[in-house]
C-alpha cells in the first residue's frame, strides 16, 4: 500500500513540475497517473480514508482535464519528453489546430521508450517466450516471418491477478520492438473521454491501423469493453460495437497491427470481444513462482547493503503467496525503515532481516485464495 502511495506522490510532483515548466502533454499524463493510483489506494483502504483518497483521484482527473483542454500544439512542442509523435508535430504547425487523429496519435503513442525492459520483469517465462513469437520475432526479423509465410500480429490477453506485472509486461514490449507504441488504459479513457469514449477508441485504432507495423496496448480492456447487457448503459453497448466493428474491420488491412490486452476482471469483458480472434492468445498471469520471487527480491535489493548471510532463500519461501507489487512494496517498505533507523542510530543503513520483518507486518498479501479461484474458473468455463 505504501508503494502505491509512494507512486502516487512521485505523479503528483512530476505532474506539478511539468506545470511549472508548461509541458502539459507531460503534466496531464502524470495527473492521470496520480488519479490511477489514488484509486487503487482507495480501493485498499476503507471508510473516510478511502473516501479522500477518492475524492483526490477526482480531482486530478479533473486537473488532467483541464490541462487537457489548453491549446495543443504549443504544449506538444514544449514537451521534451516528447509524449506526441513527431508526425503528428510536423504536421500541425505551430498555433493551428491539431486534426482529431493525429491528437489521437500524440495522446496515446508513447514516443519515449519506457525505461522497463522484459529483463527488468521477474519470472513470466511462459508469458514473455509467447510475446516473443507472436509480438517481438515477427517485427524484429520481417523477412524470415515473410519467408515463412507467417503472418505477424494478432493479439495477445494478458489476465490475472493485480499487482502481477501485466502492465509492466505489455509496456516493456515498446522497450523491446521498434514501432510505433500505442497504450491507453480503459478506466482512464472511461473518465476522461465522458460521452465520445467510442469515437475517440475508434480514432485510436485507426491512427494505430495506419502504420505499417504498430503496437495497440489496451490495459484495464474491462473497463472499456465491458459486458453488453439489456440493463448496462448505451454507451458500454455502443463503444463494444464500435470496437468490434474497427477491429474486425482491419484484418483486411495489409499493415501489421499487434493487441494487446490486460486485464484483472476479464469476466467483466463483453464475450463477443474474444469471438472477433483478435485475442488468440490468452496468458494467465498468475501469483510469481519460487523463481520469480527471488528474481524480484535480487532485482530491488541489487546493489543495496544487506545484513551478512542475507537469506535470500528463506524470504522466497516466505513469500509464497504475494504478487510482484507486494514484493516491491515490502522492500520499498524495509528500506525506509532502514534509513530512519540509521538516521535515529546514526549507523550505516545496511538492511537487516528484521526489517524486513517488520515490512512483512503491515503489509498483508493483496490476493486471497478466493479471487485465485475465480480465474481458475473463468479460465475453465471461458478458454479451457
Ligand atoms: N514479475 C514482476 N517483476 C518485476 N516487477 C513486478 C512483477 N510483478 C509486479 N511487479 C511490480 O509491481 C508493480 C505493479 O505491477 P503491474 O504491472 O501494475 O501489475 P498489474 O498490471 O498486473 O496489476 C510493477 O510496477 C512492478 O514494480
Ligand atoms: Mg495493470
Amino acid at each position: 500500500m505504501s508503494f502505491l502511495f509512494e507512486k502516487k506522490t512521485e505523479h503528483e510532483t512530476l505532474c506539478e513540475a511539468a506545470i511549472k515548466a508548461g509541458r502539459t502533454a507531460e503534466a496531464v499524463f502524470h495527473a492521470a497517473k496520480a488519479a490511477d493510483f489514488s484509486f487503487a489506494l482507495a480501493r485498499q483502504t476503507g471508510g473516510r480514508v478511502a473516501e479522500r483518497y477518492l475524492a483526490v483521484a477526482e480531482s486530478w482527473l479533473d486537473i488532467a482535464e483541464r490541462l487537457r483542454a489548453q491549446p495543443f500544439p504549443s504544449a506538444l512542442s514544449a514537451s521534451p519528453r516528447g509524449y506526441s509523435s513527431p508526425s503528428a508535430l510536423s504536421a500541425s504547425p505551430r498555433g493551428e489546430g491539431v486534426s482529431e487523429a493525429s491528437a489521437a496519435d500524440a495522446e496515446f503513442e508513447i514516443a519515449e521508450k519506457p525505461s522497463v525492459s522484459f529483463s527488468d520483469i521477474a519470472g513470466m517465462a511462459d508469458a514473455k517466450a509467447a510475446i516473443f513469437d507472436m509480438v517481438v520475432h515477427p517485427v524484429r526479423e520481417p523477412e524470415k516471418a515473410r519467408a515463412l509465410k507467417l503472418k505477424p500480429g494478432g493479439g495477445v490477453l494478458l489476465y490475472g491477478p493485480p499487482g502481477t506485472g501485466k502492465t509492466m509486461l505489455g509496456k516493456a514490449i515498446a522497450h523491446e520492438i521498434d514501432a510505433p507504441f500505442f497504450y491507453a488504459s480503459g478506466a482512464q479513457i472511461r473518465s476522461k473521454w465522458h460521452g465520445e469514449s467510442e469515437q475517440r477508441l475508434s480514432r485510436l485504432i485507426q491512427s494505430a491501423a495506419s502504420r505499417p507495423v504498430s503496437v495497440l496496448f489496451l490495459d484495464e480492456v474491462d473497463g472499456l469493453l465491458p459486458r453488453r447487457a439489456s440493463g448496462s448503459s448505451v454507451v458500454d453497448n455502443r463503444i463494444v460495437t464500435q470496437f468490434l466493428a474497427d477491429i474486425g474491420g482491419f484484418r483486411e488491412s495489409a499493415n501489421i497491427l499487434l493487441l494487446l490486452g490486460a486485464t484483472n476482471k476479464p469476466w467483466e469483458i463483453d464475450e463477443a470481444v474474444f469471438r472477433t480472434g483478435r485475442f488468440d492468445e490468452k496468458i494467465y498471469i498468475g501469483l510469481p513462482d519460487a523463481a520469480a520471487r527471488l528474481g524480484l527480491l535480487r532485482i530491488h535489493l541489487s546493489g543495496v547493503p544487506l545484513q551478512e548471510a542475507f537469506d535470500f532463500d528463506a524470504w522466497t519461501a516466505r513469500l509464497d503467496g504475494f504478487t510482484g507489487s507486494d514484493i516491491v512494496g515490502l522492500v520499498h517498505d524495509a528500506k525506509r525503515s532502514t534509513l530512519r533507523r540509521s538516521i535515529q542510530d546514526g549507523g550505516e543503513p545496511v538492511i537487516t532481516h528484521g526489517d524486513l520483518e517488520q515490512a512483512l507486518a503491515t503489509i498483508p498479501s493483496s490476493v486471497t485464495d478466493r479471487m485465485l479461484k475465480q480465474y481458475e474458473q473463468f479460465r475453465q468455463q471461458r478458454f479451457g
